[in-house]
């Protein structure tokens, strides 16, 4: 038929095909690579979650009009698995990630995996992959869930049916920085979140919601920006992709978690890391002028783990931390405290290592 206009199917998806033997282990980024096997488990709306399986990992398909493509009915975790020296491989706190799923599940009305069911699938999809994890010391594997409302929807109401989904790749540091101090901008027109909103789960139109600012950011020669609240405009929120500590003598403050800052697994880790330690914590609101007035800032995260701030411009004004390599004796401190137990390299007396 002459007038119908013949669409030309695209190919697959280009693969980021890499092979094992390529990979340049001593300079991961934080980028995609396809790995061996993913993990899918689904269920319909109004049901539990009941066995899932492993997959070669591919391409998923979906409807158009499935929930996450047009409501954005989504949510997504991070989390990382180490190698050890001696071959053993660990996982830092999954059942913080699980808990924080299903907290994120309520709020945008999906059903979620059990703690049990999301760690098992976790160590499976792993263990499958395990010849994509980093020797020791040099990165981790980074673990992706995915839960999706995959069902079709037209008039706006939760998918009809949902899918749990965990991919992996090997990473290394987040910021092209590395482990040298980020330079962050203070955002004072958009803004990450609003109180009642969904800012405090991880949903993943949390993250398209950063993207304008931060490529502006990027593009006046700064890492990533700085969110202020809504309402007052002048309190401390988080970074894009990562949680905010200020330092003023031996006291350790961040944005309290009120629904308006995601409650960051590392973010709790290292309030407890900072307490063992002797520093005082304080988690409160935190003012634009007390960031401006610290002696060291820096930023928490799976994906960045702890990475020192060496300056925050903002209206104008550029402020400097750190020592004389821009890293904060606090913020290295921490940093070394919370990696090596991550890594195995200290005792976990915390109970902390799975
Ligand atoms: C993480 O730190 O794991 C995150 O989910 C942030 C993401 C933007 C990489």
């Amino acid at each position: 038929n002459n007038n119908v206009t013949s669409l030309k199917v695209a190919s697959p998806a280009s693969n980021v095909a890499v092979e094992l033997a390529d990979i340049d282990w001593d300079n991961l980024g934080f980028g995609i690579m396809n790995t061996d096997y993913m993990y899918i488990m689904k269920c319909s709306h109004g049901e539990n979650f009941s066995k899932g399986e492993l997959q070669r990992f591919g391409n998923i398909e979906l409807s158009p009009s499935a929930g996450i493509l047009n409501y954005g009915q989504g949510l997504f975790e991070g989390l990382k698995a180490y190698r050890k020296h001696d071959g053993n491989i660990l996982l830092f706190r999954p059942e913080e990630n699980a808990q924080r799923l299903r907290m994120g599940a309520e709020r945008m009305c999906m059903p979620s995996p059990t703690v049990d069911q999301f760690v098992e699938a976790v160590k499976a999809t792993v263990l499958a992959n395990e010849r994509w994890i980093p020797p020791a010391g040099k990165g981790s594997l980074y673990i992706r869930p995915l839960l999706m409302g995959t069902g079709a929807v037209l008039g706006l109401a939760p998918a009809p049916e949902y899918t749990f989904l965990i991919y992996v790749s090997p990473v290394g540091n987040y910021f092209k920085e590395g482990l040298a101090p980020i330079n962050l901008i203070v955002e004072t027109e958009m803004h990450r979140a609003t109180p009642g909103g969904t800012g405090g789960v991880k949903t993943i139109g949390n993250y398209a919601a950063v993207l304008k600012a931060q490529g502006a950011a990027k593009a006046k020669g700064y890492s990533d920006v700085l969110y202020l609240d809504s309402v007052h405009k002048k309190y401390l929120e988080e970074v894009s992709s990562c949680n905010v500590f200020v330092v003023k003598g031996n006291v350790i403050s961040t944005p309290a978690i009120k629904g308006t800052i995601l409650p960051g697994i590392t973010r709790k880790s290292i309030l407890d890391v900072a307490l063992s330690q002797g520093f005082k914590v304080e988690e409160r609101l935190v003012s634009v002028e007390e960031l401006l007035d610290a002696d060291e800032v820096f930023c928490t995260g799976t994906a960045v783990v702890i990475s020192p701030v060496g300056s925050i411009t903002h209206l104008n004004k550029r402020v400097s931390y750190g020592g004389s390599d821009g890293v904060g004796r606090v913020s290295q401190q921490l940093y070394s405290a919370l990696t090596s137990l991550q890594m195995g390299l200290t005792e976990d007396k915390m109970g902390w290592i799975v």
